[in-house]
C-alpha cells in the first residue's frame, strides 16, 4: 500500500519506518528540514535503539522516502498523522496547533477515499471536530492511536500489543458505510501483526481517543502509587522494592511500572494527564479526575525530596558542593530530555548553589541546549570528579553496574543517591559509601 506518515518526530519516524518495513510504500513528511535531511540520509535524528538498522534495511528498498513538500502525499491511500501534542504553554490543556496545521496541509492533497488516520494523542472530542472538513474532501479519518514506548519503539510498533480503530460511527454506534471501509483499509496496513494474533479492538472516535489518555493515566498513577509508598517507606524504616515486590506477585497488581524512585518524566506520561484533566473540566466532569492531580503532586514532590536527601547528606548544605548527576534522559535508551527528572534535579541543584555535572550516554546534547549553565562531562568517572555527592538519576546499566571502589577512587566524598532504587545497598555501604534512596532504608 502507499502510506503517508505526516510528523516525522520519536513516533512518526519509527511509524514511517517500520510501515515500510511492512511492505508498503511510505513517504514521510516534516516541516523540520534538518529532521527531513537526516533521516533522507539514512540517519536517526534522536537516539532510539534498532532505528538506524531499520533505516538501513528498508532505505535498501527504496520503498521509503522523506521530505518537507507536503504535495508528496497526493496518491498514499492511508495518511498517518503523527505530530506533536506539547502542553499549552501556562496551562495544562493539549496544544493542538500542529494537528490542525498538519491537517489543513494535508487537506489540500488529499483524494477522495482517501483514509487519514490519527495517531497523535489528542483531548477527547478532537476527531469529531475534524472529521466533517475530511468527509467533505471524500476522506474518512478514523482514530488509531500509538502505545510505543520510546527505547522500544521499533518492537512496539511492529509487534504492539493492541490496535484500537476509532471509527464514524451512526446513531446505533455501528460503523458507518465510510468507516467499515476504512476499516478494511487499515486491516490491510496492519495486516502483518494482525496475522501474528495482535488484537485489535474496533470502536467509536471518543473511545479511541480516551483509550490513549486512560492507558497513559493508568501508568502513571501506578507509578505514583509506588512513590507515595515510598514516602510511607520513608516515615517507618520498610524498603518499597520489597513491598513492590511482594505486592507485584499478586497478578491483579502486577510487578511492572512499580519501580519508585524519580518518577515520570518524558514527552508523554506529564503532559498527558494534565491534558487530561483539562479536558475532564471543559467536559464538566472535572471531579472524575482530581485524584490526577495528586498523581502529578506525587510525582513532582519526589525530585523536591531526592534535592533535600542530597542536603541532608552533604551536612545541611549543598551551596558549593560538587554535584555528579548521573543521567539527563528521562529514561533509559532515550536521549529525550522532556520534563525529565533527572534534569529537573540538576538544573534545582545548581539553582541552589551547587556546582553541578551532568553525564549521559546519549543526551547530553539535548540537555546541554535545554540548560546551558549545567556542567557536562561525557563519562560517570568524569562528572564523579572531586565530587562531594552522586546522583543516579537515570537508570542507564553503565550506572547500575558502577564499581564503587572505582567510582569511589575519583570522589571526594563516597555519598551515593540512588534516585532509581537500582543499586545493591550492602554492595556500596561495604565499600565505605553513604549509600541513601528514595523510599529505602
Ligand atoms: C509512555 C507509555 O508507556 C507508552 O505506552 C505511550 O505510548 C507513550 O508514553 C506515549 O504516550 O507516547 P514513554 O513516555 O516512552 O511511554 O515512557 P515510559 O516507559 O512509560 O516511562 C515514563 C516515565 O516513567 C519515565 O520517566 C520512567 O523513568 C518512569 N517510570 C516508569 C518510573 O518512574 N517507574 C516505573 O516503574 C516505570
Amino acid at each position: 500500500m502507499r502510506i503517508s506518515v505526516i510528523g516525522c518526530g520519536y513516533l512518526g519516524a519509527v511509524h514511517a519506518a517500520s510501515m515500510a518495513q511492512l511492505g508498503h510504500e511510505v513517504v514521510g513528511v516534516d516541516v523540520d528540514e534538518a529532521k527531513i535531511a537526516s533521516l533522507a540520509g539514512g540517519r536517526a535524528p534522536f537516539y532510539e535503539p534498532g532505528l538506524p538498522e531499520l533505516l538501513a534495511e528498508v532505505g535498501a528498498t527504496g520503498r521509503l522516502t522523506f521530505t518537507t513538500d507536503m504535495s508528496a502525499v497526493t496518491g498514499a491511500a492511508v495518511h498517518f498523522v503523527c505530530v506533536g501534542t506539547p502542553q499549552t504553554n501556562g496551562e495544562f490543556r493539549a496544544d493542538l496547533r500542529y494537528v490542525d496545521a498538519a491537517l489543513t496541509g494535508l487537506r489540500e492533497h488529499l483524494r477522495p477515499g482517501d483514509v487519514v488516520a490519527g495517531k497523535s494523542t489528542v483531548p477527547v472530542g478532537t476527531a469529531e471536530r475534524l472529521a466533517p472538513d475530511l468527509a467533505a474532501a471524500g476522506a474518512t479519518l478514523v482514530w488509531n492511536p500509538e502505545f510505543l514506548r520510546e527505547g522500544f519503539a521499533v518492537q512496539d510498533t511492529l509487534h504492539p500489543d493492541r490496535l484500537v480503530y476509532g471509527l464514524p460511527t451512526d446513531a446505533d454506534g455501528e460503523p458507518t458505510a465510510r468507516g467499515r471501509e476504512a476499516r478494511a483499509v487499515l486491516d490491510q496496513v496492519y495486516a502483518t501483526p494482525l496475522a501474528e494474533g495482535v488484537p485489535l479492538v474496533v470502536t467509536d472516535y471518543a473511545t479511541a481517543q480516551l483509550v490513549k489518555v486512560a492507558a497513559n493515566s493508568f501508568l502513571a498513577t501506578k507509578i505514583s502509587f509506588i512513590n507515595a509508598m515510598a514516602e510511607l517507606c520513608e516515615a517507618t524504616g520498610a524498603d518499597v522494592t520489597r513491598l513492590a515486590d511482594a505486592i507485584g506477585y499478586d497478578e491483579r497488581i502486577g510487578r511492572r511500572f512499580l519501580n519508585a524512585g524519580l518518577g515520570f518524566g518524558g514527552g508523554c506520561l506529564p503532559k498527558d494527564i494534565r491534558a487530561f484533566m483539562a479536558r475532564a473540566g471543559e467536559l464538566g466532569v472535572s471531579d472524575a479526575l482530581t485524584f490526577l492531580q495528586e498523581v502529578d503532586s506525587v510525582n513532582m514532590r519526589r525530585r523536591v525530596r531526592l534535592v533535600d536527601l542530597a542536603r541532608e547528606v552533604c551536612d545541611g548544605s549543598i551551596v558549593g558542593k560538587r554535584v555528579a548527576v548521573l543521567g539527563a534522559a528521562f529514561k533509559p535508551e532515550s536521549d529525550d530530555v522532556r520534563d525529565s527528572p533527572a534534569l529537573s534535579v540538576a538544573a534545582q541543584m545548581q539553582l541552589q548553589g551547587a556546582h553541578v555535572t551532568v553525564t549521559d550516554p546519549q543526551a547530553i546534547d539535548n540537555a546541554r541546549a535545554k540548560w546551558p549553565d549545567l556542567r557536562f562531562a561525557p563519562t560517570a568517572l568524569e562528572a564523579a570528579q572531586g565530587a562531594d555527592v552522586v546522583l543516579l538519576a537515570t537508570e542507564w546499566s553503565q550506572y547500575r553496574d558502577l564499581d564503587p571502589e572505582e567510582l569511589g577512587a575519583v570522589v571526594a566524598h563516597r555519598r551515593m543517591l540512588d534516585g532509581r532504587n537500582v543499586l545493591v545497598p550492602a554492595q556500596w555501604r561495604a565499600a565505605g559509601w553513604t549509600y541513601r534512596a528514595l523510599g529505602r532504608p
